[in-house]
């Protein structure tokens, strides 16, 4: 297991993933009913942008940094660069967990799952003594399995995978298909990146020719993807989105590669519709 998250907390990506994923449990908290949120590859949960690793790479300044900046108290992304600041940016940025426990209602849940010993154990101690929250250290792929359907019956399973084995598209593949088949109702988020767009369409295509209904791709890029050495973009392929998603998502897209592209030619971003309900 070499990833690790810290260095690239804040990035781009993490702004796309997270403005989307929060706008994901804002539309879940739109019913009383108690929901439960699964996520695969949790990370730390917390990450200090002054750390060495954050320092090294410098990217969350040209992610959160640059949200950080905007004055605009409206618009699309609003919720997602407040909730950020009030966990603790710029000195401190928020991971899927601390973003999804800051949304949780007292009657829902968060379960996280982290296989790194370190990553686990800061995870672990953030949330010692948290009901709602149980942290495993396990195999995501695994846990999938083990853990859904939950017994509310409703939420949501992030997969966020580190994309550091081969085959890991493939795996998501399956991993759609099966937790379509165990927790309809469920809300999938699962992110990729976009290196390269060759493996992007073959994920699509082997998606669209699977069994799994109603699954749509929110993409951005920063420039043409045609060095598979760089993040030149990257997608949240969501399942059974909410009502009004695609509507919502195209405007907050567009926010984020106004404030985070780099005025090259090649940028851009999509929603498309992968398989139809
Ligand atoms: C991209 S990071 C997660 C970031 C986090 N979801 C967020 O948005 O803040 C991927 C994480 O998966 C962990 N990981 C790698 N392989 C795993 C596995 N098989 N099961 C669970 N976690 C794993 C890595 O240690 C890393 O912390």
């Amino acid at each position: 297991m070499n990833y690790r998250h810290a260095f690239h907390a804040g990035n781009f990506a993490d702004c796309m993933k997270h403005a989307l994923l929060v706008w994901l449990l804002h539309a879940l908290r739109r019913k009383e009913a108690p929901f439960a949120v699964l996520d695969t590859h949790a990370g730390r949960g917390e990450y200090d942008l002054s750390a060495p690793e954050a320092e090294r790479t410098g990217e969350w300044r040209q992610g959160i940094g640059r949200l950080l900046g905007l004055t605009a108290e409206e618009g699309p992304l609003a919720d997602y660069v407040a909730l950020t600041r009030a966990l603790g940016a710029p000195a401190r940025y928020p991971g899927s967990p601390a973003l999804v426990r800051a949304l949780l209602r007292p009657q829902d849940r968060l379960i996280c799952v982290e296989l790194h010993p370190e990553d686990h154990a800061a995870l672990a101690a953030r949330f010692r003594g948290d009901r709602q929250v149980a942290v495993h250290r396990r195999d995501g792929w695994e846990a999938l399995r083990a853990l859904t359907p939950p017994p509310e019956r409703r939420g949501l399973v992030l997969m966020d995978p580190p994309f550091e084995q081969e085959g890991e598209f493939d795996r998501l593949a399956e991993a759609i298909a099966l937790l379509r088949r165990r927790f309809r109702a469920g809300i999938l988020a699962v992110w990729y990146p976009i290196k390269h767009r060759a493996p992007v369409r073959a994920f699509h295509a082997a998606l669209a020719a699977g069994e799994a209904r109603d699954l749509i791709a929110a993409e951005l890029w920063l420039r043409e993807p045609t060095d598979p050495t760089r993040l030149n973009g990257c997608g949240l392929l969501v399942a059974n989105a909410p009502f009004r998603f695609t509507e919502e998502c195209g405007p907050m897209l567009a926010a984020l590669l106004a404030a985070l592209g780099e005025c090259d030619s090649g940028e851009g971003w999509a929603v498309t519709r992968i398989v139809e309900e």
